[in-house]
C-alpha cells in the first residue's frame, strides 16, 4: 500500500488507481466540510427539525430544548450565542453552551447519553471553527435573546427533580394507605392471586414508582381525572381492594393535584409564573397510627368526617396553632364509628417537617381533636373543596401514647354537643 501511495504510476491494477482517486476526492471534500458553515448546515441546523427530544429532556420535562439555542442562519446563531455569553471567543472549549450540554444526571440513560455526545461534538466542532471565521466574528449584534423564552419559574417548575419532589410530597407520602396490597414487601398473598403487576409501589424508590405508574399507564396525562390511580381506589373502576379513598378527600386531592400538574407541565401548558399551582404550606406523611371515634351518630353514614389534632403546649398553656395530624374518611353509620390512619403534618418551613417526612410519629400526650363533617357534601359537588369552620361539629380532648398498629388503636368518644 505504501508503495502505491509513493508511486501511483507503479499501480498496474486499475482498481488501485480508482481507489486512489476516491481517497483523494474524499480528502478534499473532508477539508471543505470543516468550514464553520458546512458544520453548521450539516450538524447544527438539523437540531431545529429534530423529532426526538434533545438530551436536555433527561432533566427538564419541558420548557427548554437545544433548539432554543439555534437560529435559522449561522450568522444569527453565532451573534445571539456570543451576545448571550454562551460562546467563549478565546477558549472555545470552555464555552458555557458546551457546559450546558455536557451536564448529565448521576445515572444517565444510555440512549440519551449517546445523543448528548453527538450534540456536544457537533457544537464543539462548530464553535471551534466559528471563532476562527473572521466573517462570523464580525457578525453584528443580535436583535433577540437566545435560549428558552419561558420565565425562570416555569423552567424550574418543569425540572424532573422538582417534579419528583412534588410526587414524594403528594403521592409517595400517602402511598402508605395502599402499601398492604401494593408494596412488594407486604403483598405476597396478593401477588399470588393477581400477579406481579399489582406491586406498583417500588420499595424505597419513589422515582422508580413514578416511572412505573407512567409506563403501566396508571396515570393518564390526557384525562388526568380518569387515571386508574384515582379511579381504582375510588372504586369507580372495580377495585380488588374496594373503596380506599373518597372523592375530594385529602388523598384524592393530593394524587389529583400531582397528576393535573404533571400533565400541564409535560404538555407545556404553563407560560407564566402565575399559572403554577401554589405549593402547600404544610408537609404530611401517612403513619401507622390508627385513631377511632365511637358513638358517631348514624345519620352521618357515608359522609366524610375529618379530624385535625392540635397538641397541648405546657409553656403557653394552650393548643398548638398548627395541626399535628389529620385524617379523613367516610363515617360507617351502621357501626356508629369512624377510624383511619393518621397523616402526621407540620408547617413546610418548620424544624419538624424533616422528621415528619422521615418517620411520621406523634409524641405522647394530650391533644385536641377537632371534628368536621361534610354535611353539605361539598366534596361531591365541587373540586377541590375544603372543610372549614362551617363544617365543625365538635371537639374532644384525647390523651394517648399514640402507638402504631391497627391492633393498638387510640379510641375516643364522639362528643355529645
Ligand atoms: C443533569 C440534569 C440536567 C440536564 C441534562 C440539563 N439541565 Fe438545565 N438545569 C438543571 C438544573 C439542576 C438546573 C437549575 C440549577 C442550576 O442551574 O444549576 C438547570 C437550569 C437550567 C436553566 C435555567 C438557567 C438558570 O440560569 O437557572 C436552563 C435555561 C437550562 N437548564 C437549560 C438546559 C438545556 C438547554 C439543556 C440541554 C442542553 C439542559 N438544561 C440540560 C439540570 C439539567
Ligand atoms: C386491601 C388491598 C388493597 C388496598 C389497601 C389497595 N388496593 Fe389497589 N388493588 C388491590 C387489588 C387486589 C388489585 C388488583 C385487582 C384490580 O385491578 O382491581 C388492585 C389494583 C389496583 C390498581 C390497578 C393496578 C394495575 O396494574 O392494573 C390501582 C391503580 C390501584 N389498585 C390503586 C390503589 C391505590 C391508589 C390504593 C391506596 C389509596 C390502593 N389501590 C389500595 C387491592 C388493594
Amino acid at each position: 500500500m505504501i508503495q502505491v501511495w509513493k508511486n501511483p504510476v507503479a499501480s498496474v491494477l486499475p482498481w488501485v488507481s480508482a481507489l486512489l482517486v476516491l481517497l483523494t476526492l474524499g480528502g478534499v471534500a473532508q477539508a471543505a466540510d470543516d468550514s464553520a458553515l458546512a458544520i453548521f448546515e450539516r450538524r447544527i441546523l438539523p437540531i431545529l427539525q429534530a423529532k426526538n427530544p434533545s438530551s436536555c429532556s433527561e432533566c427538564h420535562l419541558s420548557g427548554v430544548d437545544l433548539a432554543d439555542y439555534v437560529r435559522h442562519t449561522q450568522d444569527e446563531t453565532f451573534a445571539a450565542l456570543r451576545d448571550g455569553g454562551l460562546i467563549d471567543l478565546k477558549e472555545p472549549d470552555r464555552s458555557k453552551l458546551l457546559a450546558f450540554i455536557a451536564r448529565k444526571p448521576e445515572r444517565p440513560s444510555l440512549v440519551t447519553d449517546k445523543i448528548r455526545q453527538q450534540e456536544l461534538e457537533a457544537f464543539r466542532a462548530w464553535i471551534v471553527a466559528a471563532v476562527r471565521d473572521p466573517q462570523l466574528l464580525a457578525a453584528k449584534e443580535s436583535s433577540s435573546k437566545i435560549g428558552p423564552q419561558l420565565p425562570g419559574e416555569v423552567i424550574r417548575h418543569a425540572r424532573k427533580d422538582r417534579v419528583l419532589a412534588s410526587f414524594v410530597d403528594n403521592v409517595w407520602a400517602e402511598a402508605g394507605r395502599c402499601a398492604a396490597c401494593h408494596s412488594p414487601d407486604r403483598n405476597q398473598q396478593q401477588v399470588k392471586k393477581h400477579g406481579e403487576h399489582i406491586s406498583w409501589i417500588k420499595l424505597g424508590d419513589p422515582a422508580a414508582t413514578l416511572a412505573y405508574l407512567r409506563e403501566a399507564e396508571l396515570i393518564d396525562l390526557v384525562k388526568p381525572e380518569k387515571s386508574l390511580l384515582l379511579l381504582k381506589p375510588l372504586n369507580q373502576v372495580k377495585h380488588g381492594g374496594g373503596q380506599k379513598m373518597a372523592f375530594g378527600d385529602r388523598t384524592y386531592k393530593q394524587f389529583r393535584q400531582f397528576i393535573d400538574d404533571l400533565a400541564a407541565t409535560e404538555l407545556g401548558k404553563y407560560t407564566a409564573a402565575g399559572q403554577l399551582p401554589a405549593v402547600s404550606t404544610e408537609v404530611s406523611s401517612v403513619s401507622e397510627i390508627w385513631f377511632k371515634l365511637e358513638g358517631v351518630p348514624a345519620k352521618y353514614d357515608k359522609l366524610v368526617l375529618q379530624v385535625d389534632l392540635y397538641r397541648w403546649d405546657e409553656r403557653s398553656k394552650d393548643w398548638s396553632k398548627d395541626r399535628w395530624a389529620t385524617a379523613d374518611r367516610p363515617v360507617f353509620g351502621g357501626g356508629q364509628l369512624w377510624q383511619n390512619h393518621l397523616s402526621i403534618t407540620a408547617p413546610r418551613d418548620s424544624e419538624r417537617a424533616a422528621a415528619v417526612r422521615r418517620s411520621p410519629a406523634l409524641p405522647a400526650g394530650k391533644y385536641l381533636a377537632k371534628i368536621y363533617i361534610d354535611e353539605q357534601q361539598k366534596f361531591e359537588h365541587r373540586y377541590p373543596a375544603v372543610l372549614g369552620s362551617d363544617d365543625l361539629v365538635g371537639q374532644v380532648e384525647v390523651t394517648s401514647r399514640w402507638p402504631a398498629g391497627y391492633g393498638q388503636m387510640t379510641v375516643a368518644k364522639f362528643p355529645a354537643n
